[in-house]
């Protein structure tokens, strides 16, 4: 369901032929608009989002290249901002729900479903994920003072990540895909949401123009330094730890409620699955920075490690 591409609005019908057009690596075919690469399933939300969304100052966004880390993220920044209702003992919704389902995707998950959608439930601050490029985004979120926490991880492991979960997701009818296939078509930002460094580059420079509107993070500082990391964004957020706060351990309850190992093994998560179809599973893989040295051989890291220089260079970003 999640994947196919049939039942489109008008609207997208009429816009697909426009679009420059490539074979898939899950779905049947990728359009490319303002730039980047979506199915045509996702393209219809991307669309109706722009025309019907308003964003609200108080909104949140969780920005991130397919496999950075969404999830992650999708249940720090919940964990983070709800954590006045909340016991982190029990009954915490992240023990019962997935990320997924608490902080949803705004083009590819609300969009998609209804091009109208009632959002009147979610109270505030109202979290929404997404990996739409900056250039994409609803022209709300640029105008109020709505904050975006954005989320990358070395392209290497963003990659080995995106091949399993798209081996996993695939459709029935397609064939599997083959490592170097994939790779050579990641490589030339032919895959969802992508090119991955055009997507980086434009919430990086954005991040440096506009500190107070855009948080840059990188999944390896988040391993490294979660603590910290944790910090920077809830006083970005201006959802500030208390001294009291810190000082009960509240970071590192956080911290240990969306790890790796606690939220893979909960039973929501191995054996639940999305409204959409896919199995929650499919989100919890290996969790570590540097499973690439696994997959990709010499001249894959080498071809991988000289577009991130090239692409990079002028910016000062080190992925
Ligand atoms: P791997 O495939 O390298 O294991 P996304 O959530 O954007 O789809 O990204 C999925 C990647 O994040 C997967 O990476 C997954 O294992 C990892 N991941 C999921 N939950 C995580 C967590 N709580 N902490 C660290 N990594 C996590």
């Amino acid at each position: 369901k999640y994947l196919q591409d049939d039942k489109l609005t008008q609207e997208c019908e009429e816009l697909l032929p426009s679009l420059p057009k490539e074979k898939g690596w899950v779905s049947s075919y990728l359009y490319q608009y303002r730039g980047f690469w979506h199915s045509a399933r996702q393209l219809q939300g991307v669309v109706a989002c722009q025309k019907h969304f308003e964003a609200q100052d108080s909104d949140i966004f969780l920005v991130t290249t397919p496999k950075s880390g969404t999830t992650w993220l999708k249940a720090l920044l919940f964990a983070l901002v709800n954590r006045m209702q909340y016991s982190f003992m029990e009954q915490h919704p992240l023990l019962m729900h997935s990320p997924h389902e608490l902080v949803p995707y705004l083009d590819s998950k609300i969009y998609v479903e209804n091009q109208t959608p009632d959002l009147s439930s979610f109270t505030s601050p109202r979290l929404f994920a997404t990996h739409l490029p900056l250039v994409s985004l609803p022209q709300s979120v640029h105008e109020c003072p709505c904050k975006i926490v954005y989320l990358c991880r070395d392209p290497k492991d963003t990659f080995v990540s995106l091949w399993h979960f798209a081996n996993k997701l695939r459709l029935e009818n397609m064939e599997s895909n083959s490592l170097e296939d994939v790779f050579d078509r990641f490589c030339k930002g032919v895959s969802v949401y992508a090119p991955f460094w055009d997507h980086v580059l434009g919430y990086w420079k954005e991040s440096l123009e506009n500190p107070d509107k855009v948080l840059f993070l990188k999944y390896e500082d988040l391993k490294e330094k979660p603590t910290s990391q944790l910090k920077k964004i809830s006083d970005f957020l201006g959802y500030p730890f208390s001294s009291e706060e810190e000082a009960s351990g509240l970071l590192e309850g956080i911290i240990d409620l969306c790890s790796f190992d606690k939220l893979s093994n909960l039973e929501v998560n191995k054996s639940g699955k999305l409204s959409s179809g896919e199995e929650n599973k499919a989100f919890f893989r290996r969790g570590e920075v540097g499973d690439w040295v696994k997959f990709l051989n010499a001249k894959m890291v080498a071809r991988l490690n000289s577009i991130t220089q090239q692409k990079f260079d002028a910016s000062g970003l080190k992925l």
